[in-house]
């Protein structure tokens, strides 16, 4: 970007995801598991704001309601949006620094990949505050070294997603779908869910014990999509690591229960959880799914997908 230069201040938005399906095979040396998925960006987002500095900083900041804890956040080097800033920073020879401000509204640890979504937004505002010009590709290449989930939130709208998720092909999604999205205090943390999806397939033996090294979603999933049709979408929303999340949290079960009674028509655990997502045939019925959940104490927010990915705001 050649106006760039006279930059000081770059805000990007970025938005939070929703796996509609998630198929988990089996776990490469890398320690990565094979994945088939199919992601929808929604309309929750991370707001990154970054300034010019000499050095590397970043600061937290929460949004109400949005469950899990912004000040258990990293502010080092673990802290993703930082690792993205430095990774971009080494790639272009850059030698400054950046101030980088988040304001979350994607649930912390919720399986929604806010933090991914915060690297994605980084890349894109270090990208554009300090004139590096980088290719969408070469951006791509970057926030895979990231994160699985890192890619997708570059990208947004609704995308297939193979190898560990971050190999990305553009899925076709008539019209808007709306979900409602159940929050909870405490986040469950990835590894885990997934060393807990392996010891589930281990104690269920000779029949789970060797999960393929790659896999495809499944037609009826593209076809849900492509027809915009929720009804046909919320039968074939499925998620292998759900079984693993639930073991962890078993309440996650009668919230989907309670979601569907309320007038959902599915609901799914949302990547690795602990994040519900109940689908809903429309705005309406969404509303009252979020009132009913609300009601019974509940954190719940309505929100629609597909959304763009990581853009800068002017
Ligand atoms: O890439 P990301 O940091 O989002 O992944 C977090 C963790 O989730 C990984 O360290 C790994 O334990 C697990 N994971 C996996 N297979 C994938 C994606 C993530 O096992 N395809």
């Amino acid at each position: 970007m050649s106006s760039a230069a006279s930059v000081d201040r770059v805000h990007v938005r970025a938005p939070g995801k929703i796996n509609v399906f998630l198929g988990v095979g089996g776990r490469h040396d890398d320690g990565y598991h094979a994945l088939a998925t199919v992601f929808q960006a929604v309309s929750l987002y991370e707001d990154v704001i970054a300034r010019a500095a000499g050095d590397f900083s970043v600061t937290v900041r929460g949004a109400d309601g949005i469950g899990g804890d912004a000040d258990a956040v990293p502010l080092d080097d673990r802290n993703l949006a930082m690792r993205a800033a430095k990774l971009l920073a080494a790639a272009a020879d850059y030698h400054g620094g950046v101030a980088l401000e988040i304001r979350k509204s994607v649930p912390v640890a919720g399986g929604m990949g806010g933090g991914s979504a915060d690297a994605a937004a980084a890349l894109v505002a270090c990208d554009a505050l300090w004139g590096t010009g980088f290719s969408p590709a070469r951006l791509h290449e970057l926030a895979a070294r990231l994160g699985a989930d890192v890619p997708f939130a570059l990208h947004g709208g609704t995308a297939v997603g193979t190898g560990r998720g971050d190999q990305l092909n553009p899925a076709l999604a008539r019209g808007r779908f709306d979900w409602v999205l159940v929050t909870s205090d405490e986040g469950l943390s990835t590894p885990v869910v997934y060393e807990q999806l392996d010891l589930l397939r281990e104690e269920e033996g000779a029949l789970a014990d060797d999960p393929p090294l790659s896999l495809d979603v499944p037609i009826p999933v593209l076809q849900a999509l492509r027809s915009g049709d929720a009804v046909q979408l919320a039968a074939s929303l499925h998620n292998d690591l759900q079984a693993a999340a639930v073991h962890r949290r078993p309440d996650l079960e009668e919230t989907i229960r309670r979601g569907i009674r309320a007038g959902a028509l599915h609901g799914i655990v949302s990547g690795s959880g602990p994040t519900v997502a109940l689908l809903c045939g429309d705005p309406e019925s969404a509303q009252a799914v979020q009132t009913s959940l609300q009601q019974a104490g509940r954190e719940a927010l309505h929100v629609h997908g597909p959304v763009p990915g990581a853009r800068i705001l002017v």
